[in-house]
């Protein structure tokens, strides 16, 4: 079960954060040179939000299964605070991409509530953006390559 969890959160990743990665550079482009909104940008933004959420649930079902969590429940959060890798998988990685997920999903809804096409790329852009860079500051590398 771990393995096939692990694998799936592993590879979804690349088009959760590839996905986010189109539709913030899209979301500012569309800012800067005042484009036009249309259906293709809704749809980038909705299927980032989309990829995102089932990353986080992915990730959610992994806390559970990951080793880290046997030290957790063996030696307690004091152990796991002390090494640097159990507090990335348990800690740091899951409440920092939580933070990027809600601002995705505070992105999408905001921006449906503007009527016009400057508002809705600049409310994109902020909160898809801050999520991207949250993201990528609490990936763990050394694991994922
Ligand atoms: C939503 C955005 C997320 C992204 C882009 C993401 C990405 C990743 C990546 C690339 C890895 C390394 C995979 C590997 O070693 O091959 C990883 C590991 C992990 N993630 Fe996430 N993750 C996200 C959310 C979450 C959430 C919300 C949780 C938990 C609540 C979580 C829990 C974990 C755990 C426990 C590991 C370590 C698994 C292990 O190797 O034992 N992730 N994540």
């Amino acid at each position: 079960m771990y393995p096939t969890i692990q694998f799936i959160h592993s590879y979804w990743a690349y088009l959760t954060l590839i996905v986010l990665l189109i539709a913030a550079v899209n979301a500012i482009v569309g800012y800067t040179s005042n484009k036009e909104y249309g259906a293709t940008n809704f749809r980038l933004a909705l299927f980032s939000l989309i990829t995102s959420h089932i990353q986080l649930l992915i990730g959610l079902v992994l806390y559970f299964l990951t080793p880290s969590f046997q030290v957790l429940m063996e030696q307690g959060m004091g152990e796991v605070m002390k090494n640097s890798t159990h507090r990335l998988y348990l800690v740091e990685h899951p409440l920092i991409m939580i933070i990027a997920v809600v601002l995705i999903t505070m992105g999408y809804s905001k921006h449906k509530t503007k009527l016009t096409s400057k508002p809705k790329f600049k409310i994109l852009a902020i909160f898809y953006t801050i999520a991207l860079i949250l993201m990528l500051s609490r990936i763990p590398w050394s694991a994922w390559f």
